[in-house]
Order: C-alpha cells, then sequence, then structure tokens
C-alpha cells in the first residue's frame, strides 16, 4: 500500500489529499525510500549540482506583525538597519568574486524602498552582471509595482504563502494581513514572468499534518518554479516566544515529498533549517533539496536580520560560510556550482 503510493508519486507527481497525509502519517517507515527516489529525481534534472545564491538581507525594518517573525513592527527591540543603494551593490560585487551568480535582496515590508529605489538598484545590478539574475523578496507589493521591477530586470520573485489554509493564515496572522492578498500577489507574480517561489515553516502553531497535505495540494497545484521551507522556530520577543520549534525529520521528510511532486523545481536547504540541526542543510541536500543560500549581507548588520533566534553564521564573511559550506556539501556527493541556477522547467 505504502510502496504503491511511493511508485505512483514517483511516477504522476501527482497524490490526492488522503494519500499525501498517508505518507506524512507513516513517514517513520517511508523516510528513507522517499529520500533516495527524491535524490534520483534530482539528479535527472541537476546532476550533482548545488546552486547557491548570495542573500542580501536589505532592510530590517518592517510594517506587518506576523505573529512568529522577530522583525514583525511590534517588536520594540528588534534592531533595524537598512543598507543604501551603494552598500546592496557593494555586497554583491563581492558576491560575484566569490562565484555567485544570483543575487537575493530580502528584506522586510519597508516602505523606504520606492519603486524608484528598488528599480535603480535592479538596473545598475543588471547592467554590472548581466549574467546574473535578480531574486526580489520584499514581500507584498503592488501589480504595477512588480511590473516595474520586472521591467527593470529582476528575474525571480519569493513570496512564502505561510500556509495555504485561511483559516491557519488567521491565527499566524493579524486581521490586517489577508490570505486572499498574499495568493494575488502570487498570481500577479507568476502573470508578469517571474520565476515565482512560494513556501511555508513546517511545525508553525496551530498547523496540522491535515495542514501539510493541503500544503502538498496546493503546491501541486500551483507548481512554483521555487519552494522555500523550513521550520518554525520561536523568537523570544514575539507572540509565539513560547510555542515548540519545527521538525528537522518532518522538514527533511516535506523535501523528499515536494521534490517527487515538482521534480524541476529550485528547492533551498535553508538557514532556518541549519539553525535546528547542525547538519540540517546537509541532511535537506539529502532529502532532495538543491539550493544553498549563504549570507552576503554586511557582517555589521548581520545579527540585526533576525527572524528567529540562534540563526547561524551571524559571526562570519560570506568568504567563510562559503568555504564552510563547500566542505559540507562535499561530505553528501553533491557539488556546488557557479551557475544562475534557472529552474529547469524555464530553460527547458
Ligand atoms: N521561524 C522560521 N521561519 C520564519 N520566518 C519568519 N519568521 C520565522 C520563524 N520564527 C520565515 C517566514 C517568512 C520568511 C522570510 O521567513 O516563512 O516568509
Ligand atoms: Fe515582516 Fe516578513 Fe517578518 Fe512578516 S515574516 S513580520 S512580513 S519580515
Ligand atoms: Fe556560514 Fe558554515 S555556512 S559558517
Amino acid at each position: 500500500m505504502l510502496e504503491q503510493l511511493i511508485e505512483k508519486l514517483e511516477h504522476t507527481g501527482r497524490l490526492d489529499k488522503a494519500e499525501y497525509l498517508t505518507l506524512i502519517q507513516h513517514r517513520k517507515e517511508t523516510r528513507d525510500e522517499l529520500a533516495a527516489r527524491a535524490c534520483k529525481v534530482r539528479a535527472r534534472y541537476y546532476g550533482q549540482q548545488i546552486f547557491i545564491r548570495g542573500l542580501i538581507e536589505i532592510s530590517s525594518f518592517c510594517k506587518n506583525n506576523c505573529y512568529y517573525c522577530g522583525l514583525r513592527a511590534g517588536n520594540v527591540h528588534a534592531k533595524r538597519y537598512r543598507l543604501s543603494s551603494e552598500e546592496i551593490i557593494s555586497a554583491a560585487d563581492t558576491g560575484y568574486a566569490l562565484g555567485f551568480r544570483t543575487f537575493v535582496l530580502q528584506g522586510g515590508e519597508d516602505p523606504f524602498y520606492t519603486d524608484e529605489i528598488l528599480v535603480g538598484i535592479v538596473q545598475t545590478l543588471k547592467d554590472r552582471y548581466p549574467d546574473c539574475a535578480v531574486t526580489l523578496s520584499l514581500g507584498e507589493r503592488g501589480y504595477e509595482s512588480y511590473r516595474l521591477l520586472r521591467q527593470a530586470g529582476a528575474d525571480r520573485y519569493l513570496l512564502r504563502h505561510e500556509t495555504a489554509d485561511p483559516a491557519h493564515y488567521g491565527l499566524l496572522h493579524p486581521a490586517e494581513m489577508s490570505f486572499e492578498r498574499r495568493m494575488q500577489c502570487l498570481k500577479d507574480l507568476r502573470s508578469l514572468g517571474y520565476q515565482v517561489g512560494a513556501g511555508f515553516m513546517v511545525g508553525s502553531p496551530h498547523q496540522t499534518e491535515e495542514n501539510l497535505a493541503q500544503e502538498l495540494v496546493f503546491l501541486r497545484d500551483f507548481r512554483p518554479e521555487m519552494v522555500g521551507i523550513g521550520p518554525f522556530l520561536p523568537h523570544h520577543d514575539t507572540p509565539f516566544a513560547k510555542e515548540l520549534p519545527g521538525s528537522v525529520e518532518m522538514t527533511c521528510f516535506l523535501l523528499s515529498l515536494i521534490r517527487l511532486t515538482l521534480p524541476d523545481v529550485l528547492l533551498p536547504a535553508t538557514t532556518a533549517l541549519g539553525t535546528a540541526d547542525p547538519n540540517g542543510r546537509e541532511k535537506g541536500i539529502m532529502a532532495g533539496a538543491n539550493v544553498l543560500m549563504p549570507n552576503l549581507s554586511p557582517a555589521h548588520v548581520r545579527e540585526k536580520y533576525l527572524l528567529y533566534d540562534g540563526k547561524i553564521c551571524t559571526g562570519e564573511e560570506a568568504a567563510q560560510c562559503i568555504e564552510c559550506l563547500k566542505n559540507r556539501i562535499r561530505k553528501t556527493g553533491c557539488e556546488i556550482v557557479t551557475a544562475r541556477g534557472d529552474c529547469a522547467r524555464t530553460v527547458r
């Protein structure tokens, strides 16, 4: 019965919600088999290559109040900073020399970064580094803003949906935030021709196994080019300070299911996974992930960008992280490469 479900998933990429739920409930018995198949499927599209993205955390200001996040506007203890356009370009210069061919500009929803400022930054990066992809991860913006940024040359956009269940969304966010708006943003981004990344936290408060099965159905149908998942980790200055962290095992298990559902998806082993377990990122790669996103932010701002407690790599320079990761990943039989690393679906 389980073996048949695994076969069906590998060969069709489609299970229904009840079938995904069955696998989730039997994760102990199925995870090794699913991880082996996930790695085999990944190899079909990407060989042993692991893509790296240079993550530039441009602002720790955020106007939102997500209950789980240390950067929430209501956290008066959070340290706030913004990078200037020059600082962002300079971080990219450092990254290019280290072999990065994708830059991810990530930040809280900070109204300081107007379309005009961001368009300037994106154009400068694309002029200077035409061989690189620019990914934005700046939260919800309007259609016109997304359009201008795409026109300026942005290639990809990451916007986690956080949960595919509107009722659960309401338990993670204050009333001003809307599940429907988040979904509309994802649709807008797709219609504008971005490679789109969705995603969610594993083990976020109130999440059930049913919710996780629902996540897989959502991903199966929306088919994002990228999927970012990581364990929920509590932050001491948030309403969820006392909640339990999400599990590394469940995260890795879901990475395998996602790989088998979306064989060519770009799937990072996230910093949250590396924070929850010292070998979390290696475990993620061995479960089917194929992307790493080391931090390229200037060292003096790193400890100010804290979504959760205990974040790794806040004391290291980009060059140190890259060396560290190369050594770690070699042990998994994979290899970090210098490449834009587009989704195999886009370049096909
Ligand atoms: N633990 C894990 N992930 C978090 N994120 C925000 N806060 C936390 C946390 N406490 C994730 C969210 C968000 C992304 C930027 O980081 O999924 O989309
Ligand atoms: Fe802001 Fe993103 Fe944190 Fe929510 S998760 S508070 S939108 S930075
Ligand atoms: Fe940053 Fe290991 S990846 S120190």
